[in-house]
Formats: C-alpha cells, sequence, structure tokens
C-alpha cells in the first residue's frame, strides 16, 4: 500500500479510538465525510492532497469540545504524527492547517494555506445541508437544548469568548453560525456546494415555522 493510504488508514483508526462515546458531532463518518470533500477540494485548488487529507482526518482530534485540555497544544494530532514518522516540514503543515480550522464566531480564522482552505471549507459544509441540520438538532438533544423558543432571540456578532459560553436553541444555532457559513467559503467549488446546502437549511426553517405556526 503507498505510505500516503496507510497513513490515511492509520490516521482514521487513531480518531475512532479518540471518537467513541462521542456526542458533540464529532464521528468518524463526520471525519470521513470532511476527508472526502477536502480531497475533493484540494485536487480542485492543487493543494497538497497528504497535507490535506491527514489534516481533514485529524482536524477534530484535539476539538475543544472533545478534548479541552489539548485544544491548545493539539497533542493527539502532534503524537499521531510523531508516532507515525511523517516529515516535520509535512507535520507542520498538517498542525497549522488544524489549527485554523475551528469555527469561533467573529474570531473565526482565515486558514493561511490552500490546504487548511480546503479542510475548513470541508468541515463548514458538513454543518450545513441536510446532514448540517441532522447534526445540529443531534447536538441539540445530546445538549438537552430546547429545539426552539420563539422568545429568544438569536444573537449576532459573537466574539470567540461569547459564541463559546453561549448555550442557543438548535434554531438560533442556525443564525448564529449555520447560515452565515456560505459567505465565509475559502474556495470556489466550496462556495457552489455552499450555495445548495444553505438554500436546504433556507427551505427547511421555511417550512418548520410554517408547521409551528398551524401555517400546515
Ligand atoms: P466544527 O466541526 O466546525 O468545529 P462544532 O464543533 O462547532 O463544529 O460543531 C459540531 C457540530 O455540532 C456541527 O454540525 C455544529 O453545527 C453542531 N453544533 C455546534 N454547536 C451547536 C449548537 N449550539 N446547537 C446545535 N448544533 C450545534
Ligand atoms: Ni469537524
Amino acid at each position: 500500500m503507498a505510505t500516503e493510504e496507510r497513513l490515511f488508514d492509520a490516521a482514521l483508526a487513531y480518531v475512532t479510538d479518540l471518537f467513541a462515546g462521542d456526542s458533540s458531532g464529532h464521528d468518524r463518518f463526520h471525519t470521513l465525510r470532511v476527508f472526502h470533500t477536502a480531497l475533493r477540494l484540494a485536487k480542485e485548488e492543487g493543494a497538497d492532497p497528504l497535507i490535506t487529507g491527514l489534516a481533514a482526518l485529524l482536524h477534530d482530534a484535539d476539538d475543544r469540545k472533545l478534548s479541552p485540555g489539548t485544544s491548545e497544544s493539539l497533542s493527539n494530532a502532534r503524537r499521531f504524527l510523531t508516532e507515525q514518522g511523517v516529515a516535520a516540514d509535512t507535520a507542520g503543515a498538517v498542525l497549522t492547517a488544524i489549527g485554523e480550522v475551528s469555527f469561533r464566531g467573529t474570531d473565526s480564522a482565515v486558514p493561511s494555506t490552500v490546504e487548511g482552505k480546503c479542510v475548513q471549507d470541508a468541515d463548514r459544509l458538513d454543518a450545513i445541508g441536510a446532514i448540517g441540520i441532522a447534526r445540529a438538532f443531534a447536538y441539540g438533544g445530546a445538549h438537552h437544548r430546547a429545539m426552539h423558543d420563539p422568545a429568544v432571540p438569536p444573537r449576532r456578532d459573537m466574539d470567540a469568548a461569547a459564541y463559546y459560553a453561549h448555550e442557543a436553541t438548535t434554531v438560533n444555532h442556525f443564525y448564529e453560525k449555520l447560515l452565515l457559513l456560505k459567505d465565509l467559503m475559502n474556495t470556489e467549488t466550496g462556495r457552489r456546494i455552499a450555495a445548495e446546502r444553505d438554500r436546504c437549511l433556507r427551505d427547511f426553517l421555511a417550512e418548520f415555522y410554517a408547521e409551528w405556526d398551524g401555517e400546515r
């Protein structure tokens, strides 16, 4: 097996273990979707496939919800890269991409590398469209959040601290994050896919409110 494929397989096995029992929306299938989308974007953008693929597979290994103690040091991802003997410059590029991927309200970073841009777009695409809707409600349920409360308005322009501290209803999460993502895409292909998935979110919300208000 080529080194690249062997590393991809090992990275998937490594994060599958880390994610066992997680309910914060991070799982093996999310990782696989981000991996496939990121590689597709990488091809269009001329990004390095090894760096993009490894960053996609490891992007949630140190996520602040999953592993708060390592979200700054990225030590789970770092350990994997060291154990596998990945070359220092490749490992460094993977860690840079992972460090810049997360949504943090108005403090979100625009990734400094094309590989980081592909992974960030792929991760964000998985938060919108039909899968994104399913993930949002799964997350809300796991955190005992109300689905919707008409008396609680969505908040705008939250910085990282406010965004992390905030306990949104799931419908408000659409306004506080999901509907913002289509305008934050880094790549042309990402923008095109995001436009379709954003339409899916808006159709869903229109139907949701119509049923909520007894109009259907
Ligand atoms: P990312 O993978 O971009 O770092 P997060 O860790 O913020 O995303 O979220 C993982 C998943 O959980 C995403 O699908 C996201 O939309 C969803 N999610 C995060 N916060 C909330 C929330 N407050 N309400 C509903 N869904 C949420
Ligand atoms: Ni993710």
